[in-house]
């Protein structure tokens, strides 16, 4: 049993993350045929393009499949309506208060996951009714917490308060990865990095092939003061290191992200003054390739390491 594949309707507890300029309705359809839970990024896109978006999504799969919502950005009323409108059934928010539309699209019929990366917060979601709880470590690629709980300490904290299901997330990449969350408590998995280096992914093929060559210590969490956010260690985040030496305001930080720097990065392939949001676990991933394999490859990896650990004496 497994709540997790319960709660969606689905085959395999495997979660592909909302991910900015990468999950589009490719990605989130090819997810979802393969048997995960693909979601459609809704950071990224102006309304009628999330409405395009879910439109094709429907089209491309039979499977159940999820939008998710950060909820930082603008245009969240017009946002939700079309998810009610287009009929979408499973919502993931993030980066915002769950209070604010949880119960609105519960009384729609939508299941409802909200992103965390505290047990604090995690508590505060299950309060306001969500269905299930993302619980981020700090390895993560994309906007994180600020207290820099890693996944390893993260999921066994929630797991012993919370009483819904739970879904680790940070630095999960591989079979064994997800054993290992799934071992500490965690119900299933949200995987982000690792479907960023998909064909399927939207986002600009020089960036898949920078996270593919990304080492171990090349990415950094940072500009904590606006929205903490892991980042490539490129000519952009160089900027923002020396800016941090002269002890900037909030204003000058904002003045340096100006507009429209994560799209230059991720979607455009402007891999020096571009925005470049990915997670530790980019030193473990060596290839692009169809998100089917990267699903089919976690599970045979799950499985031949729970052989491995019948194995294991102490
Ligand atoms: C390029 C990128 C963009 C992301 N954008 C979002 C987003 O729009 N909303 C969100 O809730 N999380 C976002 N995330 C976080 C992922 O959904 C996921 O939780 C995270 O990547 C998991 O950690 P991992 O990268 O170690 O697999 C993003 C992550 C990456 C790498």
């Amino acid at each position: 049993m497994n709540t997790i594949k319960e709660l969606f309707n689905i085959e395999y507890p495997v979660i592909q993350g909302g991910m900015i300029w990468a999950s589009g309705w490719k990605l989130a359809s090819a997810v979802s045929n393969a048997g995960g839970l693909g979601l459609i990024g809704a950071g990224s896109m102006y309304p009628d393009v999330l409405r395009e978006h879910i439109q094709k999504c429907k089209k491309a799969t039979n499977n159940p499949f999820g939008v998710n919502i950060p909820m930082l950005y603008p245009n969240l009323s017009e946002i939700i309506e079309i998810i009610i409108e287009e009929e979408v059934k499973i919502v993931f928010t993030s980066a915002g208060n769950p209070k604010k539309y949880t119960s609105f699209l519960k009384e729609n019929g939508i299941t409802v996951v909200h992103v965390v990366s505290s047990l604090k917060f995690a508590l505060k979601a299950q309060s306001a009714g969500v269905d299930a709880v993302v619980a981020e470590g700090f390895e993560a690629g994309g906007h994180n917490g600020r207290d820099e709980t890693t996944t390893l300490t993260l999921i066994p904290i929630v797991k012993e308060e919370l009483k819904i299901p739970l879904i680790a997330a940070g630095g999960i990449a591989t079979g064994a990865a997800m054993y290992a969350v799934m071992a500490l408590g965690a119900d299933g998995v949200q995987v982000g990095s690792r479907f960023v280096a998909s064909n399927e992914a939207s986002s600009h093929i020089d960036f898949k092939q920078m996270v593919v060559d990304a080492k171990e210590g090349d990415t950094q969490l940072t500009l904590k003061e606006l929205a903490p956010v892991r980042l490539l260690k490129n000519k952009f985040y160089q900027e923002v290191t020396e800016l941090y030496a002269k002890d900037p305001s909030i204003d000058d930080l904002k003045a340096l992200l100006g507009r429209a720097r994560a799209k230059r990065g991720m979607f455009e392939g402007d891999l020096h003054d571009g925005e470049l949001e990915i997670g530790q676990v980019s030193g473990l991933i060596h290839d692009i390739k169809p998100a089917k394999v990267i699903i089919e490859d976690m599970i045979k990896e799950f499985k031949i390491t729970q052989n491995r650990m019948k194995q294991v004496s102490l």
